[in-house]
């Protein structure tokens, strides 16, 4: 692996290999080796389960990525209206449940009852009882993907998850992580809602696995620094990355252990190292990128797809720009320290074959 020059490659692809490998001479301890803040390998993070293959966020998809070699487990949460934290990627449930099949719930559709929000009609989390949830079932929300498995499943509390959790790491006899990301925690908290108390009690005591707690929002990472042992961390996002960064990283690294951004921020449209990784890293932050998806066209793939034409280079064990692999090797090889994805088996695959 990257043993020299990259040969027979188009100029932005070498530019932008040659760079990761530049960065991790430069960063790293000396090759062979990750190019990660820590030199370990990269985590594998089943983002919202393996969500590329069940319907997201329930017990079934993140057994599955369990199965599949995943070191941490992410659910996003909201909250019921009876304070339980539950998974679920919005507030708003017509997309990912059966919420709307059921006429005893049709008086709850509402308009987002968030002022902040976008106007939304809907039924919204914080109207049920987590009893009142637990009858629905839930979809699959992403075109293309397999409905199969369509109303089946329960929605998981924070509980069930970290139960889950702690049976397959104890029949694995793996390290297994969890990542709850706060979903509106300023919101919950404006409507008596709050997130602090049932998470930090639901966390306190969970040992199968490193944790993270994640949030867009900082006031609620700020709130937990130096309430909490385990490792918090900023999500942070821009429109338009090509066009710099003005992220305060210095200022995240007050409260937060890692960061975690949006991947063409890592990697711009170009190609071109944007520098976002060296920076985090040099103030000691990790990064967590998201999201590597196998079947939704982004703008790295499809870039490779449009320009990238090799043809079996040496230093490339995954050279195909038409496949998802080529795009985990890139942001290994630049020395991410993490990938959520909701395709664990292929993020594992390809970090088992870079022998590093
Ligand atoms: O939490 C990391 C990543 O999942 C952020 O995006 O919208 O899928 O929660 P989202
Ligand atoms: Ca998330």
């Amino acid at each position: 692996m990257m043993k020299g020059c990259i040969m027979k490659i188009p100029a932005m692809i070498a530019f932008a290999l040659i760079s990761a490998a530049c960065a991790r001479d430069a960063l790293s301890p000396p090759a062979p080796g990750w190019n990660t803040l820590s030199g370990a390998a990269p985590m594998i993070i089943a983002h919202r389960g393996a969500s590329g293959y069940r319907p997201e966020h329930t017990l079934e998809a993140y057994a599955l990525a369990i199965e599949q070699g995943a070191d941490v487990i992410e659910p996003d949460l909201v909250v019921t209206k009876d304070g339980v934290l539950i998974a679920r990627h919005d507030r708003y449930l017509s997309t990912t449940t059966n919420v709307a099949d059921r006429p005893e719930f049709a008086s709850r559709k509402r308009i987002d009852p968030d002022p902040n929000g976008q106007g939304r009609e809907d039924w919204w989390a914080e109207d049920f009882t987590l009893a009142e949830l637990k009858t629905l079932r839930a979809r699959q929300s992403v075109p293309g993907r397999s409905q199969a498995y369509d109303d089946l499943y329960e929605i998981p509390t924070l509980e069930d998850i970290l139960a889950l959790i702690e049976i397959k790491a104890a029949e694995t006899g793996r390290r297994i992580g969890v990542y709850p990301e706060t979903k509106s925690p300023g919101y919950f908290e404006r409507i008596g809602l709050s997130f602090d108390a049932p998470l930090l009690a639901a966390l306190d005591g969970f040992g199968a696995g490193p944790v993270f707690i994640q949030s867009f929002e900082p006031r609620i990472l700020k709130r937990l620094h130096g309430r909490t042992p385990h490792k918090l961390v900023q999500l942070v996002y821009e429109e338009n990355p090509g066009a710099g960064s003005n992220i305060p990283l210095a200022n995240i690294a007050t409260y937060a252990d890692g960061v975690g951004p949006n991947k063409d921020m890592l990697i711009d449209i170009g190609l071109k190292d944007t520098g976002f990784l060296r920076q985090a890293h040099s103030l000691g932050l990790f990064v967590h990128s998201w999201t590597f998806r196998n079947d939704v066209d982004n703008s790295i793939v499809q870039y490779f797809r449009d320009t990238y034409d090799i043809v079996g280079d040496e230093d490339l064990q995954f050279d195909d720009p038409t496949k998802p692999e080529a795009e985990y090797q890139l942001f290994y090889l630049l020395g991410v320290d993490g990938v959520f994805t909701d395709f664990p088996d292929t993020a594992v695959k390809v970090r088992d074959a870079m022998d590093r």
